[in-house]
């Protein structure tokens, strides 16, 4: 039997799935050992949530004895190296987040103790709601929806005021994942010019000033921090539209609010953020071309279901000694 330990707060009807995933997988959940979520899939329960020294003590025997784990204990780096040092049979676990590698690169843990586990993140179950949302800011901004809301709450009515179109502009996807690749077929959808920059396809410095707007689905890595610096900022093509879905400090919001500023770029929306929550005297706030969204652009009711549906499908390929899916590259903690 595989023990697999739920470590983070799930509904016990999703529980129930993955008990009936196989018989020999051993399911362990105790809810009352884990915080309590404050909104639906809220993976890491209240922080003001404490065990007793019983419990602390049942938890601590649970994980000791996981082969599995399902979620970083309360999303902590420091958590998933205790984990990890307590659990000697540990040899999979499953992340409820998609940018779990970085939180993997922070835990300090041995190259050994890294290479023992396989680790999976969710990337891939947000990919519909964040290519949405992509299209969202891009409909919003070529359409002018700030204008219009601002002419709204004035009573005005332009006598002429052409907008732009989607059909025929050229898309750049940067980073060409689950979320990239969804992103893609919708803008193919509407018409429009689609490239896109994987680590290991299509070149961004060749691409970046010809495209009408750009998705940034990137994850955070040693490579990615910063990759949208000034100069590639100035890069982009005067009226460009700036798309940003994966991690905030891809870019140098700096250079980004100068851009913005000066009507180099036609406008940004933004789910993600370098310091989050975005400081409340970030210049972001006072830009009328600025789309801001809290990072909750991929919550969805459904996101447990599909974080499930993902974790159900890599328990049958662990049993079975198959690849798992969004498995994080140990090289580069993505
Ligand atoms: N806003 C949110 O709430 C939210 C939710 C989910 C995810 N995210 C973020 O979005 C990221 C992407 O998610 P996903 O599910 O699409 O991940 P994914 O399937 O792991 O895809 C990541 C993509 O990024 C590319 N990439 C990595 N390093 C690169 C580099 N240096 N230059 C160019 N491309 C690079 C990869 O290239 P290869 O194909 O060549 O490997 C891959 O195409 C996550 O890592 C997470 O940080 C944000």
């Amino acid at each position: 039997m595989a023990r697999v330990v739920i470590a983070s707060p799930l509904e016990p009807e999703l529980v129930e799935r993955l008990r009936a995933v196989d018989d020999r997988l051993e399911v362990v959940f105790e809810p009352d050992l884990l915080p309590p979520p404050r909104y639906p899939c809220d993976h890491a329960g209240d922080p003001a949530f404490t065990r007793t020294p019983a419990q602390e003590e049942r938890f601590t025997q649970l994980v000791s004895e996981a082969e599995v784990l399902f979620g970083f204990p309360r999303e902590e780096p420091e958590q998933i190296a205790w984990a990890v040092r307590i659990a000697p049979k540990l040899r999979f676990v499953q992340a409820t987040f998609a940018g779990a590698g970085q939180q993997l690169a922070a835990a300090g843990l041995t190259r050994e103790e890294v290479e023992r586990i396989a680790w999976a993140s969710s990337a891939g179950v947000h990919a519909t709601p964040l290519a949405e949302w992509s299209l969202l800011g891009i409909l919003a901004l070529t359409k002018g929806l700030p204008a219009l809301q601002r002419d709204k709450a004035a009573r005005r009515w332009r006598e002429h005021w052409p907008v732009g179109e989607l059909r025929g502009q050229t898309l750049l996807v940067v980073g060409l994942g689950e979320i990239g690749r969804e992103v893609a077929r919708l803008g193919e959808a509407f018409g429009m010019r689609v490239e896109g920059v994987s680590r290991r396809e299509g070149d961004l410095d060749r691409l970046l000033p010809h495209a009408d707007a750009i998705v940034i689905a990137l994850p955070l890595t040693a490579e990615t921090r910063g990759l949208f610096d000034r100069t590639r900022l100035a890069s982009m093509r005067p009226g460009a539209i700036l798309v940003n879905v994966g991690r905030g400090a891809v870019l140098d919001e700096q250079a980004l609010v100068e851009a913005l500023r000066s009507g180099h770029l036609t406008g940004a929306a933004l789910d993600a953020f370098t310091e989050e929550p975005l400081p409340a005297d970030s210049a972001l706030w006072e830009l009328d071309n600025v789309i801001i969204s809290p990072h909750t652009a991929a919550l969805s009711v459904h996101e447990n279901e599909r974080i499930v549906e993902l974790f159900a499908d890599n328990l049958r390929r662990y049993l079975a000694g198959e690849e798992l899916r969004s498995r994080i590259r140990t090289d580069l903690f993505y």
